[in-house]
């Protein structure tokens, strides 16, 4: 069954052939020569694909063909409308999941590849930062990237820096929405929160095991707890419309992927420089709560290691690497 909760890392090689032939017909004797299955086995499996509702057109003369998708982050989709070389190398999908960091987690020590994600369409225990928990109905983006980057264990955060910039970048190309970054890593778009990125790592003293970026987009989901209203909110609301989740993945995982190799092989210089220009908090007076305090003070920078620079009124600067920020 194509859309079970098993990770599917097979890919299912008629879907790929109806994707990258969308709109044409394709004859069964094609298929299963192509494939060496027999025209039943080709049409169980289209019934198989039709019963999670993709639209496939049959006809004894002319064969198969895809008409039109079902909304679901399956990785042949992903695969199909996205050219990576390093992200999405092996994608784990679940129709639904506790968390996908909690599952990313076990995957990275199991040892899969450099740019593994972990794709659900719901989840039913997931966390944000700080320990609390996070709202994961079905229409939304809730991924974890798997990294393995050259760098020191020190860097990391920067990861969650080009995140925040690689999600801002994909929801203003592909809605056209007005989308902000909040340091350190909330994306708000008309004030309110629609992503939030919680970056777990695995080091030695010196060396990285392993990044789990998890990321959550509020795109399509429409109801959000009484405790989030008014504080979160989701494309869809602010824009009107549905938003097309593929479309908007496939722009993310590009993002990440160009910004990933870049920093890899140059730095983050170019991530830090957009970072700049789409945080909404420099040059602004802010709250920042931390573990032990609260205190006040305008935002100048960030640092080269991610850290935000603060100005308190006695004009000393001091370097913030975690809390929260109210404006
Ligand atoms: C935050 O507190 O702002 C961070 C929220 C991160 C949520 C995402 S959704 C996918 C991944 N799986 C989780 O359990 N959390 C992250």
């Amino acid at each position: 069954n194509i859309s079970s909760n098993s990770d599917r890392l097979k890919p299912n090689e008629l879907l790929m052939l109806l994707l990258a032939n969308k709109g044409t017909y394709l004859s069964g004797e094609d298929i299963s020569k192509k494939f060496g299955i027999t025209r039943s086995a080709i049409w169980k499996q289209i019934n198989s694909l039709r019963d999670i509702g993709y639209v496939i057109k049959s006809s004894p003369r002319l064969g198969y063909c895809l008409d039109e998708s079902p909304d679901l982050l399956l990785p042949e989709e992903i695969w199909s409308k996205s050219d990576l070389t390093v992200l999405g190398s092996k994608i784990y999908y679940y129709s639904i999941t506790g968390s996908t960091n909690e599952d990313a987690k076990k995957l990275a020590r199991e040892g899969v590849p450099d740019g593994t994600l972990v794709i659900a369409e719901k989840q039913h225990k997931a966390r944000g930062r700080m320990g609390r928990a996070w709202n994961s109905p079905d229409g939304g983006l809730w991924l974890s990237v798997i990294l393995r980057p050259n760098f020191v264990p020190m860097d990391a955060p920067k990861l969650t820096i080009m995140t925040a910039v690689a999600v801002t970048e994909a929801i203003i190309q592909t809605t056209g929405i007005h989308a902000e970054i909040k340091w350190p890593n909330d994306i708000l778009a008309d004030g309110k929160k629609v992503c939030g990125i919680l970056t777990e790592m695995s080091a030695e003293m010196d060396a990285i095991n392993h990044v789990i970026i998890g990321v959550g987009i509020n795109v399509n989901n429409n109801d959000f707890p009484d405790e989030l209203k008014g504080i979160g909110t989701s494309l869809k609301q602010i824009k009107g419309e549905n938003i097309n989740r593929l479309a908007l993945l496939s722009a993310l995982l590009k993002k990440l992927e160009y910004y990933y190799i870049k920093a890899e092989n140059e730095g983050f210089h170019e991530v830090f420089e957009k970072w700049r220009s789409l945080c909404i908090n420099l040059g602004k007076k802010i709250n920042i709560t931390g573990k032990n305090d609260v205190f006040e003070g305008t935002a100048i920078d960030i640092d080269e290691f991610g850290a935000l620079l603060v100005r308190t009124e006695n004009g000393e600067v001091v370097r913030v690497l975690s809390g929260d920020v109210s404006l």
